[in-house]
């Protein structure tokens, strides 16, 4: 019997973002086992509805497409929220960018950043009243890639690089008012090097399940929030990157994602 089936009325409201992708549905299985309703975020419209139909209690949770990359598009998700009160966050919506920086797009590189840095913040500063006044929490979707700068993957490093070094900060600053965890994961089989554009080898040794990730999260958010890495390997990777010299780990990367 799935969990949620023990609660007959949801124990508040949790915004997902980018819940249409691999962390993201895992993440709504995983909160509305522990009896919260749902705002589906993403923006291909029909996998919301798919996964709000798999779950066991669709009549629970809602769905909205929006394109977050922008100021426009955070207002205009912002908007369709008016009436609810949001005891949970989840700033999960992302995507990374594969390729030399010369040899994409500024728009590509910059659309990086305020999806995965900008937008993060901005989602958090607006509900900030109400996830405090409902003690409740926000989790921050980082990566190793913010552990060290990518060659090849620069912008993306970049802003996941801003994105822990915030979420770390404001969860010291929000102490006893909101449980804030950073969860900084490796490769994992989701969407996510496909629309990066990147190959399937790098990293693959490292690839751990989106479960094992999404567990992690949310034993640390039961623990009263922090900084998680999740899962022996990707531990491995982060000891790694923690312990090699930089002007050798560079070298190593540059390496293994310049491509041919
Ligand atoms: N998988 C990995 O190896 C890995 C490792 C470390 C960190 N991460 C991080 O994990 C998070 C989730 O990614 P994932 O691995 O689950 O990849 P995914 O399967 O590609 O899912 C990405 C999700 O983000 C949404 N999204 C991306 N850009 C958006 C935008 N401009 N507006 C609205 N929604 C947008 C996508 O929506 P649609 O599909 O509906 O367009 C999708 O729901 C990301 O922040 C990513 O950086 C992933």
């Amino acid at each position: 019997m799935n969990q949620a089936t023990d609660h007959i009325t949801p124990i508040g409201t949790v915004l997902i973002t980018g819940a249409s992708g691999g962390f993201g549905r895992e993440f709504a299985r995983r909160l509305e086992a522990r009896g919260y309703a749902l705002i589906l975020h993403g923006r291909n419209a029909e996998k919301l509805q798919s996964l709000r139909e798999s779950l066991a209690h669709p009549e629970w949770h809602r769905c909205f497409a929006v394109d977050i990359g922008d100021t426009a598009g955070v207002n205009s998700l912002l908007g369709k929220l008016v009436d609810d009160t949001i005891c949970g966050l989840v700033n999960n919506a992302g995507f990374g960018l594969w390729g030399g920086f010369a040899d994409r797009e500024v728009e590509e590189q910059l659309s990086v950043i305020r999806t995965d840095l900008c937008t993060p913040i901005a989602l958090t500063h607006a509900l900030l009243p109400q996830l405090i006044s409902q003690q409740g929490f926000v989790i921050n979707v980082s990566s190793l890639a913010g552990e060290y700068p990518l060659p090849y993957m620069s912008s993306y490093a970049a802003a996941k690089a801003g994105l822990s070094y915030w979420s770390e900060a404001l969860r010291i600053e929000m102490e006893n008012r909101l449980r804030i965890v950073t969860l900084v994961p490796g490769p994992s089989p989701t969407g996510f090097r496909d629309i990066s554009g990147m190959a399937s080898g790098p990293g693959s040794f490292f690839r751990t399940q989106p479960r094992i990730v999404i567990e992690c999260a949310l034993r640390t958010l039961d623990n009263g929030g922090g900084y998680c890495v999740p899962g022996w390997r990707h531990r491995l990777l982060w000891l790694l990157q923690k312990s090699i010299p930089r002007f050798i780990g560079l070298q190593i990367m540059a390496g293994k994602l310049r491509g041919n």
